[in-house]
């Protein structure tokens, strides 16, 4: 049985090996990109790893060849309801390596099993996998089922699942998912009936666009595109319950007392959300009342109500400087950050204080006792500057004086 490095000890140790793996393949190791897309792209954040090479998963020739690897800063909000759970993250680190029409899915498959077993040293019966068993437009992904079967690793055909793809239309193709056992006895199951099957690396061949009205066509050359979720991936190497309990979040649980909230899922949104928070501050996010500003603020807002119910006086004035920096850091940002971090989110916090104020003493007038119409809804937004996700939040928890998490915090007169 394959023994675990000590070097996997840490995200940034686990990251460089991925990267030296393939660099010692013929990739060239590119820099991460910002979370925020251009006003172009119809997605707010960088969501994948591949999210910004798609041109080149297009056709276009890359610069640096058609072999290339890196650490992408990502940020999702379709997981935003499983945060709080062992595995899901809302800003998360996406290890990918890309073949640009070089290599296909059988030699990315084998590598990818190479680097778990031997590099990362995953005894090889914790691993199984899941493909692509076709559809009515696509064939079932032979390659990759042949090369699980010929590695000897447990794999599944999937039919409503193994199909990637960054949005409706664009470049997309089977995947091929490994998920690693994370549970404490032997491996039991299946990824599809046993949530300790973590996935862990997907490895998609990029083979067709889809088009506006739902058809595929092939591109001129099919690619091969990989993504590992580094949390994830340390926390297995670790061989720790969840995300949170792995060397990632060491200082958020040394610098986020427990008692800062009402329970552990409360903590672990909190830490998410912050430290969310703190990445997209320092890649020039503000938060605002739409567009990527407005998923800053509605974050800062979520974990800002967990800490008020349990102490109405909670500040992130007082959120410890070594967390900031330290996410930065994890991050690829500049340190620097820390001084925009300290001045956008306490002035946030402030702002959602006044607004809770507000709206309290709005909802408590006696037209509000019923559920709010439309009419309602465009008046306290237009009139009190009170968006419809906070009314339903302040009527959700009480309403009543006393009852909304933080609105005792400070008066609407002392916007500090
Ligand atoms: N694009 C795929 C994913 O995000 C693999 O990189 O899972």
């Amino acid at each position: 049985m394959a023994s675990r490095p000590p070097w996997v000890a840490t995200a940034e140790g686990t990251a460089a090996a991925f990267l030296g793996f393939f660099r010692d393949r013929g990739h060239h190791v590119l820099p991460g990109e910002s979370l925020v897309r251009p006003p172009d792209d119809p997605v707010l954040f960088t969501t994948s790893g591949m999210h910004p090479l798609t041109p080149y998963l297009t056709g276009r020739p890359h610069p640096l060849g058609v072999r290339l690897a890196d650490v992408q800063r990502c940020l999702r909000t379709t997981d935003l309801d499983e945060v709080g759970d062992d595995n899901h993250l809302t800003a998360f680190q996406m290890l990918g390596s890309w073949s640009l029409g070089d290599y296909g899915g059988e030699r990315s498959l084998l590598w990818g099993y190479d680097l778990l077993v031997d590099g990362y040293g995953i005894a090889p019966g914790r691993l199984h996998a899941t493909v692509f068993g076709g559809d009515g437009q696509v064939g079932e992904d032979v390659v990759a089922l042949r090369t699980w079967e010929r590695l000897g690793v447990p794999v599944e055909r999937t039919t409503g699942d193994n199909w990637w793809s960054n949005g409706p239309t664009g470049p997309c193709g089977p995947d091929s998912e490994i998920f690693v056992w994370t549970g404490d006895g032997p491996p039991t199951g299946s990824p599809a009936s046993d949530p300790r099957w973590w996935e862990v690396w997907n490895h998609v061949t990029m083979r067709y666009r889809r088009h506006e009205d739902g058809s595929l066509t092939e591109l001129s050359r099919g690619s091969v595109d990989t993504g590992m979720g580094l949390e994830r991936l340390v926390t297995v190497l670790e061989g720790v319950r969840s995300v949170y309990d792995s060397e990632v979040f060491a200082d958020w649980r040394r610098l986020l007392p427990s008692g800062w909230t009402d329970g552990e899922t409360s903590w672990r949104i909190v830490a998410d959300h912050l430290r969310s928070a703190v990445v997209l501050v320092g890649d020039g996010v503000r938060p605002a009342a739409g567009g990527q500003g407005y998923v800053l603020r509605r974050l800062l807002r979520r974990a800002l109500t967990l800490l008020w119910r349990v102490d109405p006086g909670r500040s992130l004035d007082g959120l410890p400087l070594p967390l900031v920096t330290g996410t930065l850091r994890r991050f690829g940002l500049p340190e620097q950050g820390c001084e925009r971090v300290a001045e956008v989110l306490p002035a946030e916090e402030r702002r959602f204080a006044v607004l809770l104020e507000r709206g309290r003493r709005v909802l408590r007038q006696p037209r509000f006792a019923r559920p709010p119409t439309e009419e309602d809804y465009a008046y306290l937004h237009d009139t009190h500057g009170l968006p419809r996700d906070l009314v339903d939040q302040l009527r959700r928890e009480g309403g009543a004086p006393g009852e909304v998490p933080g609105t005792g915090r400070r008066s609407a007169g002392d916007p500090r």
